[in-house]
């Protein structure tokens, strides 16, 4: 077992009806607030209103348009720049993953003289940061929970993901009736997304008992549940517990005392959604059985074996690679069920730019180091087999 050292500062606050205590909440941190949303699903649900009309005694400005896969020109800027205008004191994120990561670069961006480009590149450390609250409404990134933020950069075919303390939310309002009107599309992909959190921390070197059962728990309540809110997208149990699961995704807390894993399929994926502006978790539900499947050897098989058998339930009693391949298979048929797109070609990813992606990623995502290391030529080979 690893040596960790582990804080969340976050508080969560779960439930239906429970953003009636947003005013108490904001009062702790100002009068003037940010509020930052996308492109206008917040709006069709009732909850702009709402937000509205519970802070009415607040001064609110707003940053809207908030694109999936957050920009950093305009969103990022533009929001630094009514912070800094305005004095803003707290910035209130309500949406998806893609609004409340810009609301962290923001942040960060908001109490900093230079570009805040610095800060999602490691150029310079964050000092300070405008406190972030937020009303989650789809349940995928665990962005509610974590210190993450993703970035990206049209014009360099950048999407950076970074880490940084202040980027934890103070606040965090989780109200799984929120997420009823997410599409079966978004629905599928943040399911996706939520079970690589799991797989990236899974398939690695030192893990213990505690945490293996913690993520098979995981997985198998985000596959039973994203099949019963396809099924019903007002299903509140299901919803809820899928809510709970995406939140813990990367916090860290499934994986206290193991070995890094080096997170491949997010290393790989980034550049996909980079490159091609496609939907995150998508494109993760398409690399990772072929990433499975390359990386399959004498050192992980052990590690395919227990996956395929506490998660999938296989027969043990088979040859260690038979059980490996058919948990890879069943991966991949799970995604298929919820109708994920499975082949790069499907959304939009011709091989014409592999070879670049290949080589983006063996410069910038560091995956040699990975628990299965990945060179320039490997991160070729999974991106052809994907598509
Ligand atoms: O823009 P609006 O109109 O709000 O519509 C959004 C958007 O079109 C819509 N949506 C959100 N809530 C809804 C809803 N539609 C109907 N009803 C609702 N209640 O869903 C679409 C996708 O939203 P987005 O925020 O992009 O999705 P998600 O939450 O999956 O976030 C994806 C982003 O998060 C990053 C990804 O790379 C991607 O950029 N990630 C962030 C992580 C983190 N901070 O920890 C970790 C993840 O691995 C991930 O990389
Ligand atoms: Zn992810």
């Amino acid at each position: 077992m690893q040596n960790f050292d582990y804080q969340t500062p976050t508080r969560l606050i779960f439930g239906e009806g429970v953003v009636a205590q947003l005013p108490e909440v904001m009062s702790q941190f100002g009068k003037k607030i940010l509020l930052t949303y996308g492109g206008g699903s917040i709006k069709k649900i009732g909850l702009y209103d709402k937000v509205k009309e519970l802070l009415a005694d607040y001064e609110i400005f707003e940053l809207s348009g908030i694109q999936p896969n957050p920009k950093y020109d305009p969103s990022v800027l533009e929001g630094v720049r009514i912070c800094k205008e305005n004095d803003i004191d707290v910035i209130l994120a309500v949406g998806g993953g893609s609004v409340l990561d810009c609301s962290k670069a923001i942040a960060t961006g908001a109490k900093y003289d230079g570009d805040p480009w610095d800060l999602i590149t490691y150029k310079a450390a964050a000092t300070d940061a405008v406190p972030i609250v937020d009303i989650i409404t789809l349940a995928a990134t665990g962005s509610e929970y974590d210190p993450g933020g993703v970035i990206s950069r049209t014009e360099t075919n950048d999407k950076i993901g970074y880490v940084d303390p202040h980027n934890y939310p103070r606040v965090s309002f989780l109200d799984p009736t929120y997420t009823f009107t997410v599409s079966k599309k978004q629905t599928a992909a943040g399911c996706a997304d939520a079970m690589n959190h799991i797989i990236e921390q899974y398939f690695c070197a030192d893990s213990t008992l505690l945490n293996d059962g913690f993520m098979e728990a995981g997985l198998k309540s985000l596959m039973i549940n994203a099949v019963k809110c396809l099924e019903n997208p007002e299903d509140y149990t299901a919803r809820a517990e899928m809510m709970l699961t995406c939140t813990y995704g990367c916090n860290g807390i499934y994986a206290l005392g193991s070995s890094y894993s080096g997170w491949p399929c997010h290393g790989i994926e980034h550049a996909l959604s980079a490159y091609y502006d496609i939907t995150h978790g998508e494109g993760l539900a398409i690399i990772t059985p072929r990433w499975m499947k390359h990386i399959l050897s004498d050192k992980t098989v052990d590690r395919f074996v227990k996956y395929g058998v506490n998660v999938f339930g296989i027969d043990e009693n088979q040859d260690k690679f038979d059980i490996a391949n058919q948990a890879i298979k069943a991966t991949y048929r799970f995604f298929e069920s919820i109708n994920i797109p499975m082949h790069l070609r499907d959304v939009g990813i011709d091989d014409s730019r592999i070879g670049e992606m290949a080589h983006h990623i063996a410069v910038n995502e560091g995956l040699e180091e990975a628990w299965a290391p990945l060179l320039e030529s490997d991160l070729v080979e999974i991106l052809t087999a994907s598509l």
